[in-house]
């Protein structure tokens, strides 16, 4: 582990001048049943990327049984449910290793085999870890669908890999709320045929409907299951996991990560950024209150905690149940010392007032981090002054989904931090900023587009079942380099600071979504002629959704008209798609070839109308003072 600046400049050094020597040391770290025989091969016209070519292994061994003879009951989870009254459960490594192997020969009798596609759709409950695990334990492919994603966003992630098997629950709590999970399901399964064998987790004892064909009872089969199963052996490029996210176009993407390289990275990055003391004798406890749905679930509740033999909170709940003091009142149940959430979180807290917090201790605290979006300056020092008291070094960890593990952030207490600056790049990774041409724009002080110039370990190898797409999305804007879809400015100490989204792409409260999906689902309703949508600044989630919408001018009540878009939007996406604003409009600014002028409907958004552009050159320039009086 990097422990002061001067080696991390060191380390970083050697990871630029040789970059497969540096990596072929921390990957010797793990255990190998065979060994690689080339560290790294590679192009970023194919996209072609392989790392530790030929090396055989399971992750799972390296999650679970490699820390089991000093580990074994050491706490891996601590599951904090979402009543504050309710019942908690402590999962050590034994209890870990026990769970996934019994739920990974259940698969088996399953007839889930080596590649098969098993789709997880299940809350924040230890078992959707033990899911994710089981697959990788037998070669599965996991695919995690977020719980909040609507039945028909489930039914077209589903069909996009042809999963043979669906993990669920039959319901989820969260705050107040008892979401039926398993009715969700079985909406999405009327409409994919590759799904034989669906198992249910029951969480909430919610009833449910049962397909005696198809459905089967976790509870009644996992216990009886074996604990011992032998781990696959699985190559360094065989996939580990798809992962679903929003891009530039309508239909969400599965984002392809591999099992070698995505171990090495996403290990080395949670032992380097957080600095968890990691002996058997540590008391030290990481939360990260993600939901295993998204990437950063993925990466430091599930692999990277547990590959490092990490302990970790796992909360079932929301921060604002039963109040906003939850998430404060967790640290001090359980002395967490490393605490990861997000800005929108930070904000909404904030947002309370301080009587929230002021009953609380954190003096467990030790490390804060921040992930998602970019975090503000305010934010940011709330969360140092009244969270870490001013004694916790944070972390803002700039990633995403393709980049599989952290690439740009602070070390926890080892390299310098800046309020709202993800700071300095992990070693082995090259960013570089480009102009609109790709030119690259050297020196500091500088703004342009982030660029990588150098494959990393856990970086996206395919979108599945679409090559195209991935070299497309991510290759080709600027030929020869990964784009991020990101802007960014460096400093003068070359300090990296995010700056958001140059893509149409949104990020709203953490959640990444794409402008185009947003319209095609507004689209679907009958009264819609066209629409366009756009994020603007929002205090708590970072990014609201503001729809421009057209309709005949026949169209009875606008507000009904709203709420019907609204219940659209959900329908086919989920509650986290609905646009916060609706403008209902005659026409958007077109230019004379007919493309959407979207920064013009952007300033609009934002509420800065004085400095539109040209608009001379528009198809319909009327149409913009009309925009701009309906301005909500
Ligand atoms: C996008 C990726 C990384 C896991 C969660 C989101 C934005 C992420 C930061 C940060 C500024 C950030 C970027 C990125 N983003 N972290 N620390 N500072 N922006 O993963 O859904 O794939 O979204 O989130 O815009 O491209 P994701």
């Amino acid at each position: 582990m990097i422990t002061t600046f001067e080696q991390y400049k060191e380390e970083y050094k050697k990871s630029v001048e040789n970059p497969e020597a540096f990596w072929d040391t921390i990957a010797k770290q793990f255990t190998w049943k065979q060994p690689w025989t080339k560290t790294l091969d590679w192009n970023f016209e194919g996209p072609d990327v392989k790392w530790f070519i030929h090396g055989k292994f399971n992750i799972t061994e390296n999650a679970i049984d490699r820390h089991l003879p000093a580990k074994a009951n050491q706490t891996a989870f601590i599951w904090e449910p979402n009543a504050v009254d309710g019942t908690n459960r402590v999962i050590t490594y034994q209890n870990l290793h026990d769970e996934v192997c019994k739920l990974a020969n259940t698969l088996k009798s399953l007839n889930v085999k080596k590649g098969d596609r098993v789709c997880i759709y299940m809350p924040m409950i230890p078992e959707a870890v033990f899911a994710m695990l089981a697959c990788a334990r037998i070669g599965a492919v996991h695919s995690v669908v977020f719980a909040g994603f609507s039945s028909s966003a489930l039914a077209g992630r589903i069909q996009d890999s042809d999963c043979k098997v669906v993990l669920t629950t039959d319901g989820a709590y969260r705050g107040v709320k008892d979401i039926p999970i398993k009715t969700v399901v079985d909406e999405a399964l009327e409409t994919c045929a590759s799904v034989e064998k669906v198992v249910i987790y029951k969480h909430t004892n919610t009833p449910i409907t049962i397909n005696s064909e198809r459905d089967v009872i976790w509870q009644d089969v996992v216990p009886q299951a074996s604990s011992i199963c032998e781990a696959e052996l699985m190559d360094s490029e065989d996939i580990l996991f798809i992962l679903y996210t929003s891009g530039s176009t309508g239909k969400p993407k599965g984002v392809v990560h591999t099992c070698g390289g995505y171990m090495v990275y996403t290990c080395y990055t949670f032992q380097n950024v957080f600095q968890m003391n990691l002996n058997t004798t540590s008391k030290d406890l990481f939360w990260c209150t993600a939901d295993v749905g998204w990437i950063t679930g993925h990466s430091y509740i599930a692999y990277g905690p547990l590959l490092a033999g990490a302990s970790s909170v796992i909360f079932e709940g929301v921060p604002t149940f039963p109040d906003a003091g939850r998430f404060w009142k967790v640290i001090d149940k359980y002395q967490v010392t490393h605490f990861y959430t997000a800005p929108t979180a930070i904000r909404a807290l904030e947002a309370v007032g301080l009587d929230f917090v002021k009953p609380y201790k954190l003096d467990s605290l030790k490390v804060l981090g921040s992930v998602g979006e970019p975090i503000n300056e305010e934010a940011w020092q709330w969360y140092h002054k009244n969270i870490g008291k001013e004694k916790c070094p944070i972390v803002d960890t700039w990633w995403q989904t393709e980049t599989g593990g952290i690439l740009i952030s602070a070390l926890a207490g080892v390299t310098p931090t800046k309020p709202s600056f993800a700071t300095l790049p992990m070693p082995g990774v090259q960013p570089l900023l480009v102009d609109e041409k790709g030119n690259e724009i050297s020196g500091n002080n500088v703004e342009g587009n982030l660029c990588i110039k150098f494959p990393w370990p856990s970086m996206i190898r395919t979108t599945y079942g679409d090559h195209d797409r991935c070299k497309k999305e991510y290759f080709s804007t600027y030929p020869g380099l990964y784009f991020t879809g990101d802007g960014c400015r460096r400093d003068e100490n070359g300090f990296y600071r995010i700056t958001g989204r140059v893509d149409d792409v949104m990020n709203i409260s953490g959640h990444r979504i794409g402008t185009a999906e947003v319209e095609s689902a507004i689209n679907t309703h009958n009264d819609v002629v066209e629409s366009a949508v756009v994020g603007y600044p929002h205090d708590i989630k970072g990014q609201g959704i503001y729809a421009y919408v057209i309709v005949p001018s026949t169209t009875k009540d606008h507000d009904i008209l709203r709420k019907e878009i609204i219940a659209e939007v959900n329908k086919i996406i989920g509650p986290i798609a609905k646009p916060d604003k609706i403008q209902i409009v005659s026409g958007l600014p077109k230019t004379r070839s007919g493309k959407i002028m979207r920064r013009i409907l952007r300033k609009v958004a934002e509420g800065d109308v004085s400095n539109l552009g040209d608009t001379s050159t528009l198809l319909d320039p009327g149409i913009v003072d009309e925009i701009v009086k309906g301005k909500l």
